[in-house]
């Protein structure tokens, strides 16, 4: 494959980003996954996304009780990895403890529409008093779509699954997958859902122990976060197609901001939403090109989601702008 690029000058990657956050234990082991799983899809010829989902949890404590956190549920991950899987993309699936994984995520629903695990199987009581565990006949068909598409993926060894819980995991994570996708040129892709902390408690600032509340209500000094955007653009992963995120509650900030993070990181794509509509609205916003990819309440009330629009369009947009041929 060949690719050439050059490094833009405008925006000065810190190096020292990660300075602050000290590397999670499991840092050499995830590393090594994450290397041989590179290693094993350039062999196999694939292009890679690297998917980012879920929110990082900002600890109060160093033995933690409380912490920051926020409202994403890793649905738009969770869900653009399995379409990205579908369209023959390997994926590194980097996502918070317990927020929706690919496939299970069918498993979890709550309501009418989807399956959960405790519906699918039924008792059934034996003439010898002993019990058999059935699957429930009428779960099959959707059960069976889900089962294909996951033992698909497991047996061509597709999907890496990389946890996190804190900003800190996060971040040095998605330090090693970014630049992990160097060798696969501009057939990588990262697309970065998940939803980051902007502020953190230093760790000399954190109490050992848990906040007592006979203290009274603590006085919690936060620091700015670095935008890793600039670090995963321009040095990490700078010869890979890269595709951010812009979440706002106020429409009238969205796209502008989307573009000032576009002219300022100098990636690819910035995927604009706003909170109450993002399960059915999003603007894909590119230095030449602003379309809105709408999900209408009739694909939506079928099952449809957004987020396949969106990969088939990224997935577009990543043979056109990068011009890459591949199997
Ligand atoms: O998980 P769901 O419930 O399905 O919700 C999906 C979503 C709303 C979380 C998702 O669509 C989304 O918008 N994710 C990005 C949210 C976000 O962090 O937006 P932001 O405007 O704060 O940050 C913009 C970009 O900067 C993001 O791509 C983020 O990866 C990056 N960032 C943020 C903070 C930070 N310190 N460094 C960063 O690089």
């Amino acid at each position: 494959m060949n690719c050439s690029f050059s490094k833009s000058k405008d925006v000065e990657a810190d190096e020292d980003a990660l300075a602050a956050f000290s590397p999670p234990k499991l840092l050499d082991e995830v590393k090594e996954k994450v290397l041989s799983f590179v290693q094993l899809q350039l062999s196999r010829k694939r292009k890679v996304v690297v998917v980012t989902s879920g929110g990082t949890a900002v600890p109060l404590e160093h033995k933690t009780v409380r912490f920051i956190d926020n409202f994403s549920t890793g649905t738009r991950g969770s869900a653009a990895a399995e379409y990205f899987l579908q369209a023959g993309y390997a994926v590194i699936f980097i996502h918070r403890r317990k927020t929706l994984m690919p496939f299970r995520r069918h498993l979890d629903k709550n309501g009418s529409k989807g399956l959960t695990i405790l519906d699918m199987f039924q008792l059934h009581p034996e003439s010898d008093g002993s019990q058999t565990l059935r699957v429930d006949q009428t779960q099959i068909p959707q059960l069976s779509s889900v089962l294909t598409a996951y033992q698909s993926v497991k047996d061509q060894e597709m999907l890496l699954c990389i946890e996190f819980i804190t900003l800190c995991d996060y971040l040095h994570y998605l330090k090693v997958a970014a630049e992990a996708i160097h060798p696969l040129g501009r057939s990588a892709m990262v697309f970065l859902a998940a939803a980051v902390a902007d502020f953190y408690v230093p760790g000399y600032a954190l109490p050992e122990h848990k906040i007592q509340s006979a203290n009274g209500p603590p006085v919690i000094h936060l620091r700015q976060v670095p935008k890793m955007l600039g670090n995963v653009a321009q040095q990490w992963a700078e010869v890979a197609f890269v595709v951010s995120f812009k979440l706002e509650t106020d429409h009238s900030l969205l796209v502008k901001k989307a573009r000032e993070a576009l002219v300022k990181y100098k990636h690819q794509v910035v995927i604009a939403n706003l909170l109450e509509s993002r399960r059915t609205k999003l603007e894909v916003i590119t230095v030449e090109d602003h379309c809105t990819l709408i999900l209408s309440e009739e694909e939506l009330n079928k099952g449809g989601e957004v987020e396949e629009k969106l990969v088939a369009d990224l997935i577009q947009r990543h043979e056109q702008v990068f011009r890459v041929t591949w199997n």
